[in-house]
């Protein structure tokens, strides 16, 4: 019997399912919609060696690969990122910038598994390419409230906690590490909760870092507060100055109530370059709700040009516990309007010219195939969450008139076809 359960990791969506994750999207989608954003898409099969990077990111060694049957190695994407710069580099000059984009790409990663966190899980992904300032960063950080808004959280339940790679490149500069091991670096830093203290300080060790350079990192990640970053770098800190931006313009899109400067945010990814932000419960139960940043030299990794970029990856999984844990998950009917039912098997083709009637002006009908009793039908159309019973009784037909029952009233009438 085991091959019939679906892989370790991976969802199956039975229709109560699909019905939510389609009210998710459509939040996705609007949020994204609401702010200039459209909707692209990419294959879910890529060359590997799009994902080949060096800096020791868990995500490169969570890979699915395999040989196609040309020999080519190929890779289910881990995320869209990658994807979406390969697009955008084979079309580079040919698209009006700013690039405003969004995604819902289904994504695989062959990750621990714990709550929130699959083998493949839906990537809600936006992101502006070609526009250098921290507007940008703000703009998407604007997305992510508008679409938490919708569904219902506020800020005393959601946080987002932001910084800047830049806070830790002028650290590691005051320390004389070198830009090569900046990335190296982050992920080491990324991964400080997960890993035991040896682990980490041996890692810190290898990539040139002592104990001192250590507590001096470790003291600007600890800060909360932005007064206090700038008197640890220096008044004429970039960092500081970008992320002091970042908070005025917040205030302007109504959103500060929900952000968080936090030093410790780096995010676990190896090429981001500026402002980093999470979402976070506040109850701090779940891992992070999404993730995201600026990473202005991606492009060059592949040997492009490079273009300023920043974005956010959001996932299905985390933010679906964290309703339900809110209370927060909507319940959803189907779409079907009328159900339709000969009450004499001779009534058959009546029923079907009334539901084709229906559907060709836009209703949707369930028409009840097979023979069954009333009590049946109506517990069926409870179930569907249907509007009307429209029922073919020899009577009325008869008399040119179809039985109408309203189904959250119970009230019942006589309606000719063309009027119903
Ligand atoms: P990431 O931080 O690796 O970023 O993932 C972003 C989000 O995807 C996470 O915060 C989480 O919501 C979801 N996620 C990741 N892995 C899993 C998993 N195994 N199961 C469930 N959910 C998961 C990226 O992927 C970047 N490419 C995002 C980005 C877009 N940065 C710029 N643009």
């Amino acid at each position: 019997m085991s091959d019939l359960q679906s892989v370790r990791g991976t969802r199956d969506f039975y229709p109560d399912e699909m019905r939510l994750r389609g009210w998710l999207f459509s939040h996705f989608r609007a949020a994204a919609q609401l702010h200039g954003f459209e909707e692209y898409d990419a294959p879910m099969l890529e060359h590997e060696t799009l994902y080949t990077r060096k800096a020791g990111e868990e995500i490169t060694n969570q890979l699915y690969t395999f040989e196609d049957k040309s020999g080519r190695r190929v890779a289910l994407r881990p995320e869209m990122t990658p994807s979406l710069a390969r697009m955008v580099l084979s079309r580079a000059g040919a698209l009006p910038l700013p690039i405003k984009w969004f995604s819902i790409p289904q994504c695989w990663r062959y990750e621990r598994m714990q709550r929130g966190r699959g083998r493949e899980h839906y990537q809600w992904n936006v992101d502006i390419w070609g526009s250098e300032g921290v507007e940008a960063d703000v703009e998407l950080l604007a997305v992510l409230c508008t679409f938490f808004g919708r569904v219902g959280l506020t800020p005393t339940e959601v946080g987002l906690r932001f910084s800047s790679r830049k806070v830790l490149q002028e650290v590691l500069d005051s320390v004389g590490i070198s830009g090569e091991q900046f990335a190296a670096v982050c992920i080491v830093i990324d991964k400080l909760g997960k890993l035991p203290l040896a682990e980490a300080t041996a890692q810190f060790e290898e990539l040139g870092l002592g104990t001192e350079a250590v507590v001096t990192i470790q003291h600007a990640l600890g800060l909360h507060d932005l007064d206090a970053l700038a008197e640890a770098l220096g008044d004429d800190s970039v960092a500081v100055a970008e992320l002091r931006a970042l908070r005025t313009l917040a205030e302007g899109y109504g959103i500060s109530e929900w952000l968080e400067f936090d030093g410790s945010i780096v995010r676990g990814l190896a090429y981001y370059t500026g402002p980093v932000f999470e979402a976070h419960a506040r109850s701090g139960q779940l891992r992070a709700i999404c993730g995201g940043g600026r990473y202005d030299r991606l492009l060059s990794s592949f040997g492009g040009k490079d273009l300023p970029a920043t974005g956010f990856g959001f996932g299905d999984m985390v933010i679906l516990e964290l309703l339900k844990d809110c209370g927060q998950i909507p319940e959803l009917d189907g779409s079907v309007q009328d159900v339709v039912f000969a009450l004499k098997p001779e009534l058959r083709p009546a029923a079907m010219e009334v539901a084709s009637r229906q559907r060709a002006q836009g209703q949707s009908v369930d028409l009840v195939l097979e023979e069954k009793r009333l009590k049946w039908v109506l517990k069926h159309a409870n179930r569907c969450g249907a509007e009307r019973l429209l029922l073919l009784a020899p009577e009325e037909w008869e008399r040119g008139f179809v039985k109408v029952r309203d189904l959250a009233t119970g009230v019942e009438s006589e309606i000719a076809p063309d009027a119903l």
